[in-house]
């Protein structure tokens, strides 16, 4: 007669510790290949009268592991959701992430400081297009053919015609003549291009702006007070400026500025090369042909005119040594400067 001790299979039971443990008992101990059902499918060849008491005694003992199964696979679901539930556990009184706050790079922030103080006085704040004609980046601005600057090897040529802009200059042209006649206001922000070997003080794309007033009496007088204003705004009440003569073919006289050094106060320093000066801007008052040109009689009104690099400014105020980490965009320098 068939025989079943359950005491080894409960034994084991025990012993299971968690759910995948648990399926390989019950496969092993209630499975189909298992003692226990095999002793059960072979009750057909117990003598009949044996197999009645055999049967009960099976099938007891198959209860007794079906229940203790239910009752162990019961408290390990309860333990693994336990342990679910504390590894997935939020403390809500930690402090959270902190957000990253975004800055602005350093060549935007400049421009959006000098158009803060240009808008503050009046002025207009336009765009123009970076591919631009020859015939405004030079021809309208006096610039001969036979000038230097048009070279090959100094501009980027798209067509003969076409070009990346060297400088903001052409946008005096575009704005006299979309305005038409004057008084003119604008100030003009935007991306240069100059085919240049780049070095820490040379890049071949980098930023201008261009200033423009023209109006029936401003002056040179104008020009310095508005010059000076912006360099007292961009650098302290205390900055002073210098104006010296220099060339530009599109205004007559043309001046270059200079502001005093923040560094040294003036004294001399490695900075401003011991000369206690810091040459930022080109300008001057627009000349006459310039004016005829876009049809405003240089007779009834005057004009003048700026153009400044944004880099060099930000370089002076964030005393940055290499003109070429403005385009690498590399955010442990934007970090430390924006
Ligand atoms: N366009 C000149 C340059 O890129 C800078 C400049 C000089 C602009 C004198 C002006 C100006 O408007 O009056 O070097």
């Amino acid at each position: 007669m068939p025989d079943f001790d359950s005491q080894p299979a409960l034994g084991d039971l025990d012993r299971t510790t968690d759910l995948a443990a648990l399926e390989l008992w019950r496969v092993t101990h209630l499975g189909r290949k298992s003692e226990l059902m095999t002793a059960l499918s072979g009750l057909g060849q117990v003598a009949a009268e044996e197999r009645r008491e055999a049967g009960q005694r099976l099938n007891a003992a198959k209860r007794e592991l079906e229940g203790a199964y239910e009752a162990r696979r019961s408290e390990l679901s309860q333990q693994t959701l336990a342990g679910q539930m504390e590894s997935e556990r939020i403390d809500v009184t930690l402090p959270g992430r902190p957000l990253q706050r975004g800055y602005s790079h350093p060549t935007i922030a400049v421009i959006q400081e000098i158009c803060g103080l240009f808008r503050d006085i009046g002025f207009q704040i336009i765009e123009g297009p970076e591919v631009e004609w020859e015939h405004y980046n030079f021809t309208m601005l006096n610039i001969p053919p036979e000038h230097p600057a048009r070279d090959l090897t100094d501009t980027f040529w798209i067509t003969d015609k076409m070009l990346l802009r060297t400088h903001t200059s052409p946008n005096q042209i575009r704005a006299m003549e979309r305005v038409g006649q004057p008084p003119i206001r604008v100030l003009v922000p935007g991306r240069c291009y100059r085919n240049e070997a780049t070095d820490a003080s040379h890049e071949s794309t980098f930023f201008q702006i261009e200033g423009l007033m023209v109006d029936d009496r401003t002056t040179m007088a104008d020009m310095k007070g508005v010059l000076s204003y912006m360099a007292r705004g961009l650098f302290g009440q205390q900055a002073r400026t210098r104006f010296r003569c220099d060339y530009f073919p599109f205004v007559e006289p043309g001046a270059e500025m200079s502001v005093s050094c923040g560094q040294c106060n003036g004294t001399g320093c490695r900075m401003c090369k011991y000369t206690g000066w810091l040459e930022i801007l080109g300008c001057g008052m627009v000349h006459p042909d310039v004016l005829r040109g876009v049809d405003i009689d240089p007779a009834k009104y005057s004009g003048w005119a700026f153009g400044l690099g944004v880099e060099r400014i930000a370089i002076l105020k964030y005393g940055v040594d290499d003109i070429r980490l403005f385009q690498q965009n590399d955010p442990r320098f934007l970090r430390q400067v924006g």
